[in-house]
């Protein structure tokens, strides 16, 4: 069928599975011309399909040759329904990683529950014996908590008092004022629940207990920082305090890892277009004022170049590896720079409908977006009949 975009608020309900693909191939080609990493070998992804995750596992099979596991929450296709975005994803990478000759799996599920947690443990016992890296990158609204079965709804509020920003919807270019009410703390705890670091360690727990980690085993979740612009909605709101948690389990982690040798670290990663952050208020105007500087200074990246220099630069370079003085992976260091910083500041107070086109990227916003879900991609013929049955051929 052919397949278009079709908008509902911060989503898109179609996707297209040549677009989605071509992504992936583009991301393998990028990983590809940086030259070999002297990385891990056997890798689980949590969160695998898109973003950082899908990422991680590109970096990992193209970059360093690695068996990967990829776990994921992702709707199949149905006939004349599009299936989400992560699942074209993923069968784009399994089916490239096996013409690769590289062994790649793939479990699709609610990677919270006790079952999805067996299913993988079972498949990296059959095959792999052991994984060398765990890549946590799971961004979800909801968690059923697997011993309590109470479903725990993550929210995106200020703490303290109501918080009243700018804010830009994307698809029309509206910028305007949002006010949020204060979190209470049940939103807290949820948020935490959600979003912080139990399920991470619930994780490396259920691994170790089965002698799945090899020696020297590396464990790494995704965090953020951000601006003081962004603080009250991000890094001092609930999610900040879900990434305070999860920041204070890779500590955890990391003591209970040590008679294999093993290392538990955050990444700080850059702010960037994905189907999480799109959904979160404030977030969009600003990405949309630092991609537009971030490129005027060559100093942009994606979600590969990222997560490409993460192990190229971080965490593979066969020195220890660098932190700042809470423990942390900084990749976000070009985002967090000091001078992109002020200008961005500056043209925040600029920022309305009418300048935001011209002193903002909203137009690389809203392509990123699009790209997401496969539209806008060069070199796909989007008139061409697409097949929307596609099947993940390392499904398990
Ligand atoms: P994303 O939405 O692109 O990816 C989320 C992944 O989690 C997908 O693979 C999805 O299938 C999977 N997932 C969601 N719920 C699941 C469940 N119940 N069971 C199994 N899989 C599930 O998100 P993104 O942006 O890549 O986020 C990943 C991490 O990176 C998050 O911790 C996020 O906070 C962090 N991060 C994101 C930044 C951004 O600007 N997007 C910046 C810095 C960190
Ligand atoms: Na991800």
């Amino acid at each position: 069928m052919i397949i278009e975009p079709r908008m509902r608020g911060f989503i898109c309900l179609t996707s297209h599975p040549d677009g989605c693909a071509q992504n992936v191939k583009n991301q393998i080609e990028y990983v590809k011309s940086k030259g070999n990493i002297n990385g891990p070998k056997k890798v689980l992804v949590i969160g695998a399909s898109t973003g950082f995750g899908l990422a991680s596992r590109i970096t990992a099979a193209f970059g360093s040759d690695a068996s990967t596991i990829g776990v994921f929450f992702e709707k199949a296709p149905s006939t004349g329904k599009t299936a989400s975005p992560g699942w074209y994803n993923s069968a784009a990478f399994e089916k490239e990683a096996h013409a690769a000759g590289l062994y790649a799996k793939s479990i699709n599920g609610d990677a919270f529950s006790k079952e999805i947690k067996e299913k993988t443990l079972a498949t990296i016992k059959a095959d792999l014996s052991q994984v060398d890296l765990v890549i946590y990158s799971l961004a979800s609204p909801v968690r059923k908590h697997p011993d309590t079965e109470v479903l725990h709804r993550s929210t995106l509020k200020p703490i303290g008092g109501a918080y009243t920003n700018k804010t830009v919807d994307f698809h029309t270019g509206n910028v305007s004022e949002i006010s949020i009410e204060p979190a209470t703390e049940e939103d807290i705890a949820n948020t935490v629940a959600v979003m912080g670091g139990e399920d991470w360690a619930m994780w490396i727990d259920a691994l170790k207990a089965e002698n799945l980690l090899a020696e020297g085993a590396t464990t790494v979740a995704y965090s953020y920082i951000g601006p003081s612009l962004t603080e009250a909605v991000y890094r001092k709101g609930t999610i900040g305090r879900a990434k305070d948690d999860l920041e204070a389990t890779a500590f955890t982690i990391a003591n209970k890892l040590k008679d294999i040798n093993g290392k538990a670290y955050v990444s700080v990663n850059k702010a960037l277009v994905t189907q999480a952050s799109s959904a979160i208020p404030v977030i969009p105007l600003y990405i949309s004022l630092l991609y537009k500087i971030m490129k005027e200074e060559g100093i942009h990246e994606g979600t590969i170049e990222q997560i490409q220099r993460l192990y190229a630069e971080r965490l593979y370079t066969g020195s220890p590896v660098p932190v700042d003085e809470q423990g942390r992976i900084r990749i976000d260091d070009w985002e967090m720079r000091e001078d992109v910083q002020a200008k961005v500041a500056e043209l925040w107070t600029e920022a309305t409908t009418e300048t935001l086109p011209s002193i903002g990227d909203l137009a690389g916003y809203r392509s990123d977006f699009l790209s997401l879900f496969g539209f806008e991609i060069d070199n796909v013929d989007y008139q061409k009949e697409a097949n929307e049955l596609v099947e993940i051929e390392g499904l398990v």
